[in-house]
């Protein structure tokens, strides 16, 4: 069954692997951390983290996949049967899923702004004849109505997670694939025509300084960690997702070639959108506010497009753009639970999407609904979307990396690393012994860090 499955051209895996590493994760995360750690100094550390530890994990996490050519919980026990390495990839099955969860209603809000930008509901003070500056005030108010009314976000999620369905029925190739193929070029021209856009306002050099011109005193501990963090969550690692696409992909496919690109289109995505923010945010001086992740794209950048000719236009290419990364992602976190559906209890395709949608109905309900009617329902002090967010990328994410760090630097058997990096010996691969040496020594301790770090 699965072990059939695999994607169909080289390009198109690369575009599906890129999908799903560009998410949410590079478009609004990253700029955040970016503002909140001090610049330009978090942004070479990021890079750093993406090249010297983020590439090798990468590469356990192929390794895996395509040694074991199974689910992220079939690989484990394909290769070290009766050993119980399993465990590890149950928890990366339920992180993923946890992940779905909440991911799923950042998705539906991404839609819902599209739509409310198209049609002209975001700006309708500007067509009513007011002013550009009087538009300012109205955004925060906007977002609450758009994202904590009841109603509203719930029937977006549910679209998304129909739009999700529909991709994953038609299958590895022909949803997944066919769908990467097509978006991933829309992504990058929406990208590259913002980031000019961006550069030819009044000032924009300033906010390129603040992004690229690095003040080394701003690193400390933290933001190191806070770097590394970053890294992981946006090349997609610990989730199985890398594990189970890498599966798909056929014998001859070069791995460290792929985890190169995949690692580099990531690290660009995220480059462009720190010129595209900073920039405009530095020339209408909104850089004193704080960019937190939500308000960031709904608050401050909808007041951006305000004061741009055709703010209707630019605010629609960048909510299409969200979208884009965002349902490239979506898909890819679901198709873990999917492909383990499909290989353990021998589910049909159609069986198994189903199997793993329809309970989101439910479950993203009460993500969204924790912005609104659900919002004094508190675990740990935590809303319910906060819980699994904080859960997830604080302690399964790193737990899971870990584990894979320690299994293929370890208890994986013997020489297959080597063989996958090397296609069984039909390349040779210089970098067995650098990648070796990452995973066994390097990463599963500066990860542990991250662990430590976040109960400090
Ligand atoms: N790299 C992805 C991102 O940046 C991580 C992710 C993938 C998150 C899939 C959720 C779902 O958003």
């Amino acid at each position: 069954m699965s072990s059939k499955t695999e994607f169909g051209t080289k390009l198109g895996l690369i575009a599906a692997t890129v999908g799903s590493a560009i998410g949410l994760g590079n478009v609004w995360r990253f700029p955040a951390e970016t503002q909140m750690n001090g610049g330009a100094a978090f942004l070479l550390l990021y890079i750093l983290c993406v090249l010297a530890l983020g590439i090798p994990v990468m590469l356990a996490e192929f390794s895996l996949g395509r040694g074991g050519r199974s689910d992220a919980v079939g690989v484990f026990r394909r290769l070290s049967p009766g050993k119980g390495w399993w465990i590890a990839g149950v928890f990366a099955v339920l992180a993923s899923y946890l992940i779905i969860c909440y991911y799923m209603v950042v998705a539906g809000w991404t839609l819902e702004y599209l739509f409310e930008s198209i049609g002209g509901g975001l700006y309708d003070s500007l067509y009513s004849g007011e002013p550009a500056e009087a538009l300012r005030g109205t955004f925060p108010a906007k977002m609450d109505d758009y994202v904590s009314s009841d109603l509203r976000p719930l029937m977006f999620t549910f679209i998304m997670i129909g739009v999700n369905i529909a991709v994953l029925l038609g299958g590895v190739k022909k949803g997944i694939e066919n769908l990467s193929n097509v978006l991933m070029p829309v992504l990058f021209v929406i990208l590259i025509a913002m980031c000019f856009v961006s550069l030819s306002l009044p000032d924009a050099g300033e906010g390129v300084a603040y992004f690229l011109d690095p003040d080394f005193s701003k690193i400390t501990p933290r933001v190191v960690i806070n770097a590394l963090g970053q890294a992981f969550f946006s090349l997609s690692l610990g989730m199985g997702i890398l594990i189970t696409y890498s599966s798909y992909y056929p014998a001859d496919t070069r791995l460290v070639r792929t985890s190169v690109i995949v690692s580099l289109l990531s690290l660009l995505v995220a480059v462009l959108m720190g010129l595209i923010i900073f920039p405009a945010v530095k020339s209408f001086g909104l850089d004193r506010e704080p960019l937190e992740g939500a308000t960031l794209v709904f608050v401050t950048l909808p007041e951006v497009f305000a004061q741009l000719p055709w703010p209707r236009l630019w605010s629609s290419l960048f909510f299409l753009l969200l979208l884009v990364a965002a349902l490239t992602s979506t898909v890819s976190i679901a198709e873990v639970s999917v492909a383990m559906m499909q290989d353990r209890f021998k589910m049909s395709r159609r069986r198994a999407v189903l199997t793993v949608m329809l309970p989101l109905l439910v479950f993203s309900s009460a993500c969204s609904l924790s912005f609104g009617s659900l919002s004094d329902m508190k675990i740990f002090g935590l809303t319910i979307f906060d819980l699994l967010d904080t859960f997830t990328t604080d302690i399964l994410l790193p737990v899971v990396s870990i584990a894979v760090c320690i299994y293929m630097g370890w208890f994986a058997p013997k020489g297959l690393l080597t063989d996958e990096l090397s296609n069984h010996g039909a390349l040779h691969s210089r970098w067995t012994g650098p990648v070796l040496f990452i995973i066994r020594y390097i990463a599963p301790v500066m990860i542990a860090l991250i662990l430590i770090f976040n109960y400090i």
